[in-house]
C-alpha cells in the first residue's frame, strides 16, 4: 500500500470561526475534511494542478449549494463526497463530470442544465426515487444509487438519458419496475448493464426490458420474485441472474433469446427444470443449486449442444438420468454435489472433449466402475457409501472403490449440507 501521507504538498487547517476545516494533499489526491460554510471554500486555491480527484469528507450542511461546488477547479476530473450525514440535499453546477457520494443522509439532488455529469454514484443515502434532476444530465453515461432507499423504478424516469449504459440501483427497497413513458426513450438504445439485485421485487414483468436493444446483463439476484410476468423476447442479452428469488415454477416456452448464455437460477424454490430450457441452445452456464429438484433427465437439456457448465447441486435429487443419444455434446462439468443419490450410472456419456462428473455427499451405493464411460475423465465422489474416484486414466485404473460406514454418513451430510444455503 502506498503510503501517500509521506508526500504531502499541502497541508492547510484553519480554526477560524466555529469551523475546522483542513486541506491534505498527496501527488494525485486532495482530502478536504469539515467543510462548514462557503467560506472554507478559499482553500480551493491551494488544490495543486496535478490533481485530479478531490474528496470532501464530512460535509458539515444540509445543503451543498452551488457556492460550495462552483469554485471546485476544472482540472478536478472526480469529485468525490463522504461520510456526511449531515448531507440531506445537494445541488449540482454544470461542470462537475464525476461525482461520487458515499454515505450521507441524501434524499435531493439537483442538477443545474445541460450538466456535464456522465458518472453519478451514489451509495447509502436516503433517496427514495430517481431524482427528477437526471433529466439534465444528458450525458449520463453511469448510474449507481445503491444501498439507498429508493422504492420503485421507473424506466420513464431515465427516459432523456441517450447515453445512459449502465444501471445499477442494488440494494434499495425497490418493489416494482414499470415504464409509464407514452413516447420513445433515447435510453432504450443504450442502456446495456440493469442491475436491481438485492431489493423487493416480488414480480417482474420481462416484456418491460424488451424495448432495450443494447441490452446484454439483467441482474435481478437476491429479491423476493416469486413469479414472472410476460416473455422476455431479446435478441442481446447474454447473462440473467435470477437467484436468490422464490420461483416455484418457470417457463421458458415463449422466450426468443438467442444471445443468452449464462443463466442463474440458484437458491430458489423450484421443483422442475424450466420448460422448454433446452430451446436456449445458446446457454453455456445454466445453475440450479440449492433448489427443490427430486429427480432429473439429461432430456430436458438435450440439444443443448453449448451447455458446459450445468450444477444441480443441493437438490434432493433421488434419481438422475443421463442415458440420451441427445446428450448436451459439449458439456464439461456436471455437479449434483449434496443430493441424495443412490446410484450412479456413467455408461454412456457421448460428449465431445470429457466430462467432469462431481458427486460427493451423496448416498450412493451401487456404482459399476468398469461399464463408466472413458469420457468421464474426471470424478469426484467424496462422501458417498461407496468412494471412487480418478482425475486421470491411470488413478482410474489404480484406485479400487471403497466402501464407508452409511449411518455416519447419513448424520454427516445433513450437517455439511448447512453449505447449500449460500
Ligand atoms: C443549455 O443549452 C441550450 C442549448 O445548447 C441553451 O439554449 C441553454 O441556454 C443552456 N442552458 C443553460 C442553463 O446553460
Ligand atoms: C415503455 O416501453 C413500451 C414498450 O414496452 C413503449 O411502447 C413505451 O415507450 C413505454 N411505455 C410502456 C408503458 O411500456
Ligand atoms: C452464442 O454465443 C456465442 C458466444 O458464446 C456468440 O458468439 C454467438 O454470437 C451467440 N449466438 C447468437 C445467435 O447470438
Ligand atoms: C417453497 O415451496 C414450498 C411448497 O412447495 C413452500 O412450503 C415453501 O415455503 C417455499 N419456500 C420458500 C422459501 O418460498
Ligand atoms: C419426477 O418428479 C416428479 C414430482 O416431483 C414426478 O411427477 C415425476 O413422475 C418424476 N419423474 C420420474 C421419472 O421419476
Ligand atoms: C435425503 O435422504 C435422507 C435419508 O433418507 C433424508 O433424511 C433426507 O431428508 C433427504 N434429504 C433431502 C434433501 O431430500
Ligand atoms: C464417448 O463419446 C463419443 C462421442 O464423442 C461417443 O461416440 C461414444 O459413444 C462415447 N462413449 C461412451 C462409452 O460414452
Ligand atoms: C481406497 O482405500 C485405499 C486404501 O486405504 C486407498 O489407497 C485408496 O486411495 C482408496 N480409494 C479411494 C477412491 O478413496
Amino acid at each position: 500500500m502506498r503510503c501517500w501521507i509521506l508526500r504531502l504538498l499541502v497541508i492547510l487547517s484553519t480554526a477560524n470561526r466555529m469551523g475546522t476545516m483542513r486541506l491534505q494533499c498527496s501527488k494525485e489526491f486532495c482530502y478536504l475534511y469539515d467543510v462548514s460554510s462557503q467560506e472554507d471554500t478559499f482553500a480551493y486555491q491551494y488544490i495543486p494542478k496535478d490533481v485530479d480527484i478531490l474528496t470532501v469528507e464530512n460535509v458539515m450542511m444540509e445543503h451543498v449549494d452551488h457556492s460550495i461546488l462552483d469554485g471546485v477547479p476544472s482540472f478536478i476530473d472526480n469529485l468525490i463526497i463522504q461520510n456526511s450525514y449531515t448531507l440531506r440535499w445537494i445541488s449540482v453546477p454544470q461542470a462537475v463530470g464525476n461525482l461520487l457520494i458515499v454515505t450521507s443522509n441524501l434524499r435531493r439532488i439537483d442538477i443545474e442544465a445541460n450538466s456535464s455529469m456522465t458518472y453519478l454514484g451514489v451509495s447509502l443515502c436516503d433517496l427514495v426515487k430517481v431524482p427528477d434532476a437526471l433529466q439534465n444530465a444528458r450525458q449520463l453515461e453511469w448510474l449507481h444509487i445503491t444501498s439507498c432507499k429508493l422504492q420503485g423504478l421507473n424506466l420513464a424516469s431515465l427516459c432523456d438519458n441517450a447515453h445512459l449504459g449502465t444501471l445499477n440501483l442494488m440494494g434499495n427497497k425497490i418493489r416494482y419496475v414499470v415504464n409509464t413513458s407514452t413516447r420513445y426513450c433515447g435510453m432504450y438504445d443504450t442502456l446495456a448493464s440493469i442491475t436491481l439485485s438485492e431489493n423487493l421485487l416480488t414480480t417482474v414483468n420481462m416484456e418491460l426490458f424488451g424495448v432495450l436493444v443494447k441490452m446484454d446483463t439483467l441482474y435481478l439476484h437476491n429479491n423476493r420474485i416469486r413469479a414472472l410476468a410476460g416473455e422476455l423476447i431479446h435478441s442481446t442479452v447474454i447473462e440473467l441472474r435470477m437467484d436468490g428469488n422464490k420461483l416455484m415454477d418457470l417457463d421458458l416456452c415463449g422466450w426468443c433469446v438467442p444471445s443468452l448464455t449464462r443463466i442463474l437460477l440458484d437458491r430458489n424454490n423450484l421443483t422442475f427444470i424450466p420448460e422448454c430450457l433446452n430451446m436456449l441452445t445458446n446457454v453455456s452456464l445454466f445453475t440450479m443449486r440449492s433448489n427443490q429438484l427430486s429427480n432429473f433427465s439429461i432430456e430436458s437439456v438435450a440439444g443443448m449442444n453449448n451447455l458446459r457448465h450445468l450444477d444441480l447441486s443441493c437438490n434432493k435429487l433421488t434419481m438422475v438420468s443421463l442415458q440420451t443419444v441427445n446428450f448436451p455434446a459439449n458439456l464439461e462439468l456436471l455437479n449434483v454435489d449434496y443430493n441424495n443419490l443412490t446410484a450412479l450410472d456413467l455408461f454412456f456419456i457421448p460428449v465431445k472433449v470429457a466430462l467432469q462428473v462431481r458427486v460427493s455427499f451423496n448416498l450412493i451405493s451401487n456404482f459399476d466402475v468398469s461399464v463408466a464411460s472413458r469420457n468421464v475423465t474426471q470424478l469426484t465422489m467424496y462422501d458417498n457409501l461407496i468412494v471412487c474416484e480418478w482425475n486421470t486414466p491411470l488413478v482410474r485404473e489404480r484406485n479400487r472403490c471403497n466402501k464407508t460406514e452409511g449411518n455416519v454418513l447419513l448424520v454427516h451430510n445433513a450437517r455439511l449440507r448447512s453449505v447449500c444455503r449460500n
